[in-house]
């Protein structure tokens, strides 16, 4: 990722946190409309799974610029997300939902460049957890 597409992470992230409740909540309506099979995944009260997505999201999005102090939590996480099911074929439609999130959220400031840059940022984390996985397996 270039420091300009870096910055229009962090940037952008700022403006979603302060609706940090009401962003989860869309994520998890569009990820449970586009993919019903995967609630089963998670428990019945959504809460604390939405605060942890939103806090995991916000420190991966601030340490963007030194990406190698969080590659270990990131490894862990991929590990956990085995024992709860998770599959390579996933991570494709939870970053969808994540887009689809900061295109409502964002309105006008989500542009092309926001979304690629976006798309990367997920893009990489999902690779880093998914590798993780495959070498835990
Ligand atoms: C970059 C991608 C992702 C991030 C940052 C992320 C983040 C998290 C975090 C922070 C937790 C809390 C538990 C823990 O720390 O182990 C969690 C749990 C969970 N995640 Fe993810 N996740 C990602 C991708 C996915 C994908 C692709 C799925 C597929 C459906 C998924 C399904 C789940 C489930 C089922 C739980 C456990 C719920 C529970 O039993 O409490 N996650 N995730």
């Amino acid at each position: 990722m270039t420091p300009e597409q870096i910055k229009l992470v962090q940037d952008s992230f700022k403006s979603v946190a302060p609706i940090a409740d009401a962003a989860a909540d869309i994520f998890y309506d569009r990820l449970f409309e586009v993919a019903p099979q995967l609630r089963p995944m998670f428990p019945q009260d959504m809460r604390e799974q939405k605060k942890k997505l939103m806090q995991m999201i916000g420190t991966a999005v601030n340490s963007l610029h030194q990406v190698e102090t969080i590659v270990g939590a990131v490894q862990d996480l991929g590990r956990r997300h085995v024992g709860y099911g998770v599959k390579n074929e996933h991570y494709d439609i939870v970053g969808g939902a994540l887009l689809y999130t900061l295109g409502k959220g964002l309105g006008d400031a989500f542009t092309p460049d926001v979304e690629k840059a976006w798309a990367e940022t997920y893009g990489l984390l999902a690779s880093v957890m998914k590798d993780a996985a495959a070498k835990a397996a």
